[in-house]
């Protein structure tokens, strides 16, 4: 689990919300790095700090015509396939709370849902020693109370009720099931009334932890090797605590970052992100190294 973000990278997707955005960012958050770009110098050199596989460096480098070197780090590993077709210098498994790079060495420092996943009081310090005087920083970060974090807080509740309620009366099921006991009935009343309990709370979250397809995918293929099933299942509802977890932990890390960026020699400007559809998706921070 250690690993979460490298094996999600190695899957080849694009930006950090799955099949939910398969092709890179566009909207409030394209349009937020097109302004971003359009104020640095055309030779500027620019590094994403969590890059992911490369989706910042992919819309900054389209956004305009310019010369800029890109640099970009992430502690996961990072997908060669992908980020060999970018421009600029990728580096796999670096910490953004300690940067392999000279001080004053960059015109622009960015990062999007990123830098709040580390320790922001080492990886801001980290940021803006390698920045330049007069350099630019512009950070995307996830909140606690955002359009994006909210409903995965609601599936997060969801998948933990599942793990503490479901899951030993589903492995009951499947013992039922294999031994051909009549208990099989009573089990499921026992499932179908905590699945009723839990789409009374919120069926949407509830749908996003998986069960209910799992379930009826039980019930429906009872001569298959059901526990290696329920070990895959599981093992899906234990990756997905842990990001949501870390998620939920990213966008608490958020509440500290005006008071990290307070303490450095560099203008701050926070603003709060609403797409067109009134979305709240996160806040940009941005200045300039005094
Ligand atoms: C939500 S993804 C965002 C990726 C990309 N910036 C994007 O917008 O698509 C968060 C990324 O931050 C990276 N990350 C988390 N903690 C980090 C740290 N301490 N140092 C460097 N990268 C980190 C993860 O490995 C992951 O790739």
């Amino acid at each position: 689990m250690e690993d979460y973000w490298s094996e999600y990278w190695s899957q080849g997707y694009i930006t950090s919300f799955g099949q939910d955005i398969k092709a890179n960012y566009s909207g409030k958050l394209k349009e937020s790095w097109n302004k971003f770009s359009s104020l640095l110098d055309e030779n500027a050199s620019i590094l994403d700090v969590g890059t992911g596989n490369g989706a910042l460096i992919d819309l900054i480098n389209t956004s305009r015509r310019h010369n800029f070197k890109f640099f970009a780090v992430d502690q996961a590993n990072l997908k060669k396939e992908i980020i060999k077709n970018l421009p600029g210098t990728f580096l796999s498994n670096v910490n953004a709370e300690k940067l392999p790079f000279n001080d004053e060495n960059f015109n622009a420092v960015i990062s999007q849902f990123a830098i709040e996943y580390s320790d922001l009081k080492s990886s801001i310090t980290e940021c803006f020693r390698v920045l330049k005087k007069g350099g630019r920083y512009q950070f995307i970060c996830h909140e606690e109370n955002s359009d994006i974090v909210q409903p995965n807080m609601d599936i997060l509740a969801s998948a933990q009720r599942v793990k503490s309620d479901f899951i030993t009366e589903l492995k009951q099921l499947i013992i039922n099931i294999k031994e051909g006991d009549e208990k099989i009935n009573n089990q499921k009343a026992i499932i179908y009334k905590l699945i009723t309990k839990e789409n009374s709370i919120n069926p949407h979250a509830f749908n996003a932890t998986l069960f209910i397809s799992f379930y009826n995918f039980v019930l429906k293929n009872r001569n298959i090797d059901l526990d290696t099933a329920f070990s895959l299942f599981n093992k899906e509802l234990e990756g997905l605590i842990f990001r949501l977890s870390d998620l939920e932990k990213a966008a608490n890390n958020s509440n500290e970052l005006p008071s990290c960026l307070e303490k450095h020699n560099v203008s701050v400007k926070i603003e709060k992100l609403i797409d067109k559809d009134n979305q709240y998706i996160g806040t940009l921070y941005e200045g300039i190294k005094i």
